[in-house]
């Protein structure tokens, strides 16, 4: 058996784990909304359409922020077609997703699905094909609390008590060609800084995301990151970074790595914003929102083709990816890479929630059940608060297609407000197990509590509507502490959560 080593320290603390770092987000694409969370004639449906197994499910989930209404859609999109009667909202044409968007959940509707998932919504305006003043205008619809055009059109609307939205996008990024009203650097951060400044004099307490550029691998990217903060830091408290991967070779050792490359990112926006922080002599810090992530790639080419058959269609099934064991391992450790960046990451966005690329997947009048990717977004959502802690780890490493030197451990850990200790770990390794021995002298008498296990045999093994439970989490070995070092065995190709508890 290979064996790695790890050393913790109450002491060696990344910072404070902010909720929202396990966040999702809600587009209006696909069946995230129509089929996913609504479905007024589902058996399960409540007086408002929402399916109550979905809303199970996401609360099971633990979602504390929900990023909504887009993504691409959200820059074509009139926030006020969303409000007031449903029979007199209008049906447009979705130019992202080259779908129609029947306007049926809005605004009102979302805000109360959120309340019911226990979630904060965090509202995305559009720079792209609109501005600054419709943008203040939301702010005022949503937070004003009455004796004003819009915030009294909110309250004959139903909604008497101001939606308190306190986390807002600035557009979608908006390097992207793909993009309705693409913008420059300079176009954007000028339009982020005017549009922000609008929003924080209606609201003051207000935060705000401006965008990054839509990928590390545009040819746009960290320029546009410098410009747009430069026009805009002081308007912005987080710039917006998205990525994706995918394994369309098969390449599992190399797919597993891939999270160093979302490290990379990280640092390398975060340096940015320190240098745009610097040139301005300013003591403000900004955090990062890493509010899109995942892996996509499996439903590209199914998307092609239902677009060709159905252009213009409702709610078509697009973006549908069926997650695999692999990628549960993946996004592990994309997890664990933002809790080693927790002093900057501040707001984290799994893209998306319900099925369009997402945990959770539903069949219309059907059932719903949880992607294997579920798993370890329920797992750091509920055990990873508190303190990310920086650990020492040492372990054999690998190489791959990209990367030399890939830990077959990658692993990190949180000090949870109670004293209890979490370890989340992903054993790389296609064969052999890995004994892990941990030095946990620094934290005092800690004991076993629970080892949660993510494994199967088949990398490409799947969960389904018959089979929901292929990839879920099992019992794994205990481990022992003796005289502050704990050990315990790391299955091969497994996500793990190890928690230690303060023994009385
Ligand atoms: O999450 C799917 C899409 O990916 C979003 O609409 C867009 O922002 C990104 O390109």
């Amino acid at each position: 058996m290979k064996k790695a080593r790890m050393i913790l320290d109450r002491d060696y603390a990344i910072g404070r784990i902010d909720r929202r770092l396990y966040g999702s987000f809600i587009e209006h694409l696909g069946r995230a909304v129509y089929g996913g969370i609504y479905e007024p004639d589902h058996p399960t449906a409540d007086r408002h359409g929402f399916r109550r197994d979905v809303i199970d499910l996401v609360r099971r989930l633990d979602v504390p922020v929900v990023r909504y209404p887009g993504g691409n859609f959200v820059s074509g999109f009139n926030w006020e077609d969303s409000i007031g009667p449903r029979d007199r909202r209008p049906k447009r044409l979705d130019l992202a997703w080259a779908t129609t968007e029947t306007n049926e959940v809005g605004l009102h509707e979302f805000v109360d699905w959120a309340r019911d998932a226990n979630s904060e919504v965090m509202y995305a305006v559009n720079l792209g094909t609109r501005g600054p003043d419709a943008a203040r205008n939301i702010v005022e619809y949503s937070n004003h609390r009455g004796g004003t055009q819009w915030s009294d059109l909110r309250i004959k609307n139903g909604a008497k008590e101001p939606f308190n939205i306190k986390l807002w996008c600035l557009g979608n990024e908006m390097d992207g060609p793909w993009q309705m009203g693409q913008k420059t650097a300079y176009e954007y951060g000028r339009v982020a800084s005017e549009a922000g400044k609008m929003m924080k004099l209606v609201d003051s307490g207000i935060e705000l995301v401006a965008c990054g550029s839509s990928s590390l691998t545009m040819p746009t990217f960290g320029a546009w990151e410098y410009e747009v903060l430069d026009q805009c830091y002081d308007q912005v408290d987080y710039v917006s970074i998205h990525r994706y991967y995918g394994n369309p070779t098969g390449d599992t050792p190399g797919f597993l790595a891939r999270n160093m490359d979302m490290d990379e990112f990280i640092k390398t926006v975060v340096a940015i914003c320190d240098a745009v922080g610097g040139k301005k002599h300013s003591r403000k810090k900004l955090m990062l929102s890493f509010d899109e992530w995942n892996v996509w790639y499996h439903s590209n080419a199914q998307d092609r083709e239902i677009v060709k058959r159905d252009k213009w269609g409702v709610a078509l099934p697009l973006l549908e990816d069926i997650y695999n064991f692999e990628d549960a391992l993946l996004v592990g450790s994309m997890l664990i890479t933002m809790l080693r960046n927790a002093d900057r990451v501040k707001i984290a966005c799994m893209a998306q929630l319900v099925n369009v690329i997402a945990p959770i997947m539903t069949r219309n009048g059907g059932g719903a059940w949880a992607q294997t990717i579920y798993w370890p977004l329920m797992h750091a959502s509920r055990y990873g608060r508190g303190t990310a802690l920086r650990p020492v780890v040492q372990s054999p490493a690998y190489d791959c297609s990209d990367y030399t030197d890939v830990q077959l451990l990658d692993a990190t850990a949180t000090l949870g407000d109670d004293g209890s200790l979490t370890i989340f770990a992903v054993n790389r390794d296609m064969k052999e197990d890995i004994k892990l021995t941990c030095d946990l002298r620094a934290f005092g008498e800690l004991r076993p509590a629970e080892h949660i296990l993510l494994h199967h045999d088949d990398v490409k093994a799947v969960n389904t509507e018959d089979q929901p439970d292929t990839v879920s989490p099992q019992k794994g070995g205990h481990g022992k502490v003796d005289g502050g070092h704990f050990t315990i065995r790391v299955p091969a190709l497994s996500w793990n959560v190890i928690r230690l508890e303060k023994a009385e």
